[in-house]
């Protein structure tokens, strides 16, 4: 059965950017600068997202256009030089997304409910104070269902398939968030703590930089440009022959990492103008923002909008997670669409209990002093993550046929593409394996 392809290449730019862009650049990218001091993580990450995300983002378009498939049957078909085939390395995939796809779906819940606040303080303004957070985050209940909320809308996109439901809503959403983004960016470097701020972002104090800095860039870069989870395979596998995979890499990666920047450059003044700025809280986002909002004139309209538009990129990011593990459910079930998303849904709902919990029933359970959200989070991103991206750049490079990853790599009307396919290669094969090899080391040295 044929493919059903992207209606427009641009559809294609929308879904990947649109599963690209999401809470990774807004609630993660803070704080985990915030982690880890500042300026000289943010040039590591920048250089992270060029010598390995992009590199691999590239390889696993290639991985699904070549296929035509998800990630399963695509890894199923790579073949080692012993005859074994890959397919361990599309379970790793596919587990994760379905992990990362739970707790996901508990922080837009949270989005999802200062979307509300907002919009409740159109008529009462009294309402939305300082606490909000901390009164959300003591109701395990309401997180739970604020997520259902949103699995819900999720599931009902993804049921509706790739082109009714992608292209339409992503196509409404990108366009005003990047404007509100930018014009809160422009509101915050007015702050008097404008230039505190840009040095602590980009001034490289490298002694600030640890030993697990190298393995958080890595884990942070591949979450943020959502390579390692199968998503970038299933979309590959619905581009159009005639779409260049190297050029779609480039911008999707360049409009993920500047939106991550901007995101930095919106929240920072913020953080700082607070008495005690713990810049380390993966609340960050969440506490500062709205309070702040509140306070401007006209900050509840810009506060509804802004979280209008941070929900539909969570929503854009979790329709590529759920895409992944129901495309590929569907391939290895073969049963209906429709029943296959429900089911990965309600497994979801199941798993994101205890993450939603982690802040009230479960908030003396503790792990390395993390609370189980936290845990979650730092476990999958941090380390199964690069260790699936590892599993992937060894998939691709020694089980890709040559001459595949030339056909796709290399347009003959665009001469750079010629000359770059061997670098390509030499950074999937080597620089990419050996830099996350490095960070794993490191971040278990960090661990003793
Ligand atoms: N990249 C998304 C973000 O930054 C998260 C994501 C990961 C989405 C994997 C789809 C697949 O929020």
């Amino acid at each position: 059965m044929g493919r059903v392809f992207w209606r427009t290449r641009f559809g294609f730019y929308l879904a990947a950017i649109g599963s690209a862009v999401g809470l990774g650049n807004l609630w993660r990218f803070p704080y985990v600068v915030g982690e880890n001091g500042g300026g000289a993580f943010v040039l590591l990450y920048v250089f992270i997202s060029l010598a390995v995300g992009l590199p691999l983002l590239i390889a696993e378009l290639i991985l699904g256009k070549n296929s035509r498939k998800s990630v399963l049957a695509a890894t199923e078909k790579l073949k080692s030089r012993g005859n074994k085939s890959f397919l361990w390395s599309g379970w790793l995939s596919v587990l994760i997304a379905l992990i990362v796809f739970s707790y996901y779906a508990v922080i837009s819940g949270w989005v999802l409910y200062f979307l509300t606040q907002f919009a409740v303080a159109f008529f009462e303004p009294a309402q939305l104070t300082d606490r909000r957070f901390e009164s959300l985050m003591g109701s395990g209940l309401l997180q739970i269902s604020l997520a259902s909320v949103h699995l819900i809308l999720t599931i009902i996109i993804v049921i509706k398939g790739v082109q009714d439901g992608l292209e339409k809503w992503i196509s409404l959403m990108m366009p005003l968030f990047g404007v509100l983004l930018i014009a809160l960016v422009f509101k915050s470097l007015s702050l008097s703590t404008a230039s505190d701020a840009l040095r602590f972002l980009f001034y490289p104090d490298f002694s600030k930089l640890s030993l697990s800095s190298l393995l958080h860039a890595l884990g942070h870069v591949f979450f943020t440009l959502s390579v390692g989870f199968g998503t970038m395979v299933t979309f590959g596998s619905f581009l159009r022959d005639s779409d260049h995979i190297p050029t779609a890499g480039v911008r999707v990666t360049l409009v993920d990492t500047i939106l991550s920047l901007f995101a930095g450059m919106l929240l920072f003044p913020i953080v700082l103008l607070g008495v005690d700025h713990r810049t380390t809280d993966p609340g960050l986002l969440f506490q500062t923002l709205p309070s702040f909002l509140i306070k401007l004139p006209g900050g509840t309209l810009f506060g509804f909008a802004f979280f209008l538009c941070l929900y539909l990129a969570a929503l854009g990011a979790s329709i590529g997670l759920m895409e992944v593990i129901v495309s590929n459910g569907v391939e290895r079930t073969k049963k209906d669409r429709k029943i296959v998303t429900w089911v990965c849904g309600l497994m979801s709902l199941v798993i994101a209990v205890l993450p939603a919990l982690s802040s009230s029933v479960f908030k003396d359970f503790r792990i390395y002093g993390k609370s189980l959200l936290e845990g979650f989070d730092f476990l999958m991103i941090n380390w199964l993550l690069p260790i699936v991206a590892l599993s992937l750049c060894v998939a691709i490079s020694a089980g890709l046929p040559y001459a595949e990853k030339l056909k796709h790599f290399v347009d003959n009307e665009k001469i750079a593409s010629v000359s770059l396919f061997p670098h390509w290669l030499f950074f999937i094969r080597y620089i990419c394996p050996i830099l996350i090899l490095l960070g794993l080391s490191l971040g278990i040295g960090a661990l003793f």
